[in-house]
């Protein structure tokens, strides 16, 4: 499993318009992963998860889990069996929570099947404040009582919680997916109002179902969660991840289709291929789960606005603005679901790019090519699209702090140069 090394700075070194050309295999859904291995902690039977992807995000949430008590155990390549047998802890601990916010998701399990959870609050991120409020709002009026004081979540329910009837004011991914998980150990109907959509949420549901939870609705903006006595044991294969699949479709459109993408789930990438092809470029499958991502025309500029589910997922925003960038004409991004989400235009105009930020809005003039240069990973998803931007420019690029880069893509270095890109990991040792 990979981690953090102290005191080290680490860059990706690419260097730029080499022919890429190859399979990719896409990996399992980080943010499938991550609630679905939350979700062994409502049973006291083994757990199996298959296609978990190595990642820093899955390492934090493995350590989480056996901070509480867990034995995983790795089977074989990508599956593990989690077992919760004795609990050794109700916590989870503030520097595995400021290292993956995702943490927040073994709120709800431990809360509903063990009525306590201290939970470190999770901090911000480059692209947010990232609150929890709504997921703590829904808990209580499932009858949990919330404190939240020296930078912990004190959650209590000694009587178990109650099956009730939540509206959530905006989407939350993982709020949905929190209530859920709370819910079907609650006594009663749990109904989710303006729940998220996303496929992860259903891949989560659907791995419940098999424990035997009593859940419908999901996929659609109402979940109905009635609550049961226990939970069984399951084995459950983790989706593929559509994030890094929308990631590998952008970097083989600029590279003339020549990259074929395996277990690419392209039932979870509509609105994105509607995109795709207003910019001129096609999502061809080529066999059974394989596509070639071609453009037959001039790429044309475009207006993408974020959304939640169905719509333009915020998490490939990155990805097609640095596209954008080197595509003729003026082109917009609105960015509708963080605050903070352009932290990779200042990165992107170091390589030359030509872009505007006023508010939500971003302004895109494309140009005849970006040039090599230092810069700085910001986000997960921006480092990607960073990545992108050394592998289509002309000369060299270093990209650092790219421990984001790897909390949510599986050896990216190794598949790129498994395509012939010229990508080296390299370390510097921080002076003073
Ligand atoms: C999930 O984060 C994903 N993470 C994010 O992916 C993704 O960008 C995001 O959903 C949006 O699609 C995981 O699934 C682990 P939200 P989440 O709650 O659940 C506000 C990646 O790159 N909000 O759907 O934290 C929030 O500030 C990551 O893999 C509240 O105001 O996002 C945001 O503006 C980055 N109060 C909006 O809702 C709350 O209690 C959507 O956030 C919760 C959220």
């Amino acid at each position: 499993m990979l981690e953090i090394r102290e005191g080290v700075v680490e860059y990706l070194e690419i260097d730029g318009q080499k022919e890429l050309k190859g399979t990719v295999r896409i990996s399992g859904a980080k943010n499938s992963a991550l609630p679905d291995m939350a979700a062994a902690v409502l049973t006291d039977e083994p757990v199996v998860l298959e296609n978990l992807p190595y990642l820093l995000d899955v390492s934090t949430m493995r350590s989480l889990l056996e901070h509480i008590g867990f034995d995983i155990q790795e089977l074989s390549e990508g599956v593990f069996s989690l077992r919760l047998k004795d609990i050794s802890s109700l916590e989870a601990p503030y520097e595995l929570v400021s290292r993956m916010r995702a943490s927040i998701l073994v709120l709800g399990p431990m809360l509903t099947r063990f009525g306590y959870a201290k939970v470190a609050l999770p901090g911000g991120c480059s692209i947010g404040t990232r609150p929890v409020d709504l997921h703590l709002k829904a808990l209580k009026q499932m009858g949990a009582d919330i404190t939240v004081e020296h930078g912990f979540i004190y959650a209590k329910a000694p009587y178990g919680l109650k099956g009730v009837h939540v509206r959530f004011n905006k989407k939350t991914v993982t709020g949905t997916e929190n209530i859920m998980m709370a819910a079907v150990l609650a006594d009663g109907e749990t109904v989710i109002e303006n729940a998220a959509m996303e496929p992860e949420v259903v891949d989560l549901a659907n791995m419940l179902k098999k424990m035997g939870a009593n859940i419908k609705g999901e996929g659609t903006d109402r979940i109905i969660i009635k609550g049961v006595k226990k939970l069984s044991g399951v084995k459950h294969r983790i989706i593929p991840d559509r994030i890094e699949a929308g990631t590998f479709a952008v970097l083989s459109a600029l590279f003339g289709g020549s990259i074929v993408l395996e277990n690419y789930p392209v039932r979870y990438l509509d609105y994105v291929h509607k995109v795709f092809n207003k910019i001129g470029i096609d999502v061809v499958p080529i066999s059974e789960n394989q596509v070639a991502v071609r453009s037959s025309q001039k790429l044309k500029p475009v207006y993408i606005q974020t959304k939640e589910y169905p719509y333009f997922p915020t998490d490939l925003q990155a990805q097609f603005m640095t596209m954008l960038s080197v595509v003729e004409g003026r082109s917009r991004i609105t960015e509708n679901i963080f605050e903070n989400r352009f932290m990779h235009v200042p990165e992107l105009k170091r390589l030359g790019a030509d872009i505007t930020v006023r508010g939500k809005d971003a302004f895109i003039k494309g140009v005849e090519k970006l040039t090599g240069a230092q810069v700085k990973a910001t986000d997960l998803r921006a480092s990607a699209a960073m990545v992108i931007a050394g592998l289509i420019a002309e000369g060299k690029t270093r990209i650092y702090d790219i421990y984001h880069l790897d909390r949510g893509y599986e050896n990216i270095d190794a598949k790129l140069r498994l395509l012939g890109a010229s990508v080296k990991r390299g370390f510097e040792e921080i002076s003073g």
